[in-house]
């Protein structure tokens, strides 16, 4: 075997949602793998600590962008301002999200109390600004041999939720999570066929990660995981680099679930 193949040596990513905890994990294995990272969030100074935890450890160059994604503007700016300092592009990690425990108005409550505000927020972010990175990216990623994009979704991208998890704790599971996840694996494929064959796309529907939920919410989780636990951010690790490297050269328009079983019943 080629042990070249998940080099990413001279190659640039684009990670989202960076400075949150899959985006870290996400940068660190990019990092270890040799590319050069680009770091997209929203606050400045959770850029700034990453950046230097990572220019401690790795020798690659690291490029931090304080963008809004759920603002046009922003997103267009972001890209305009890249082009002047990269040639080309070989990974867009569309990662950053409103996720379930975002504190918005109108999200993490009972069906009734779900806002129309939120969910037209919610779509904003986790579907619209991949699509528009995608298409506003689309020619740097031409650019470079083996160029991607990997979209993280998320097993309620498919699967219902099973109600009795949520009984008797504060978590929560907002439609507009659930249905703006699905469209995300949905733009994928729609992606691979218009992209390929210069462009490959995938997407990963992790399964919950361990975040200190409620000992109730944790107890049924395993029960109904094969493999007994919740996720780690560690636990996409091999998926991220599969995708993002050439070690996948051969893999476009898939969803790749990653939850230790649990949509296996
Ligand atoms: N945590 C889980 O159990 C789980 C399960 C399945 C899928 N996922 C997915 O994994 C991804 C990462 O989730 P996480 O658990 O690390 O959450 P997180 O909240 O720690 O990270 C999300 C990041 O996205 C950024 N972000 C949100 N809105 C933004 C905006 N408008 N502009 C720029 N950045 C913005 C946040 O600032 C944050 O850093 C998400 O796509 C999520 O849906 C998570």
């Amino acid at each position: 075997m080629n042990n070249q193949i998940f080099d990413m040596n001279n190659k640039n990513t684009i990670i989202t949602g960076a400075a949150g905890k899959l985006g870290k994990s996400i940068s660190f294995t990019l990092a270890e793998l040799g590319s050069n990272l680009i770091l997209v969030d929203r606050f400045k100074e959770d850029l700034s600590r990453l950046k230097l935890e990572i220019d401690r450890k790795y020798n690659v160059d690291v490029k931090t962008f304080e963008v809004d994604l759920e603002n046009e503007y922003d997103r267009k700016k972001f890209v305009e301002n890249l082009q002047e300092e990269i040639k080309s592009l070989n990974c867009l990690i569309n990662n950053a999200a409103f996720v379930g425990t975002s504190n918005l108005k109108g999200w993490s409550v009972e069906f009734e109390y779900q806002s129309l505000d939120t969910w037209r927020r919610a779509f904003e972010v986790n579907v619209t600004a991949p699509f528009h990175l995608s298409q506003l990216l689309r020619n740097l990623l031409r650019k470079s041999e083996g160029g991607n994009i990997i979209n993280i979704a998320s097993i309620y991208g498919f699967l219902g939720p099973d109600w009795k998890l949520y009984e008797n704790n504060d978590l929560a599971n907002p439609a507009a999570y659930s249905c703006s996840k699905g469209a995300l694996i949905q733009l994928t494929r729609w992606l691979a066929t218009t992209l390929g064959p210069e462009i490959r796309v995938n997407s990963i529907s992790p399964g919950g990660i361990f975040r200190n939920q409620p000992n109730n919410f944790i107890t049924q989780y395993k029960d109904k995981t094969p493999l007994k636990r919740m996720a780690k951010e560690d636990d996409f690790t091999g998926i991220i680099a599969l995708l993002a490297s050439d070690a996948s050269e051969y893999m476009t328009g898939q969803n790749f679930v990653v939850d230790g079983g649990f949509s296996a019943w």
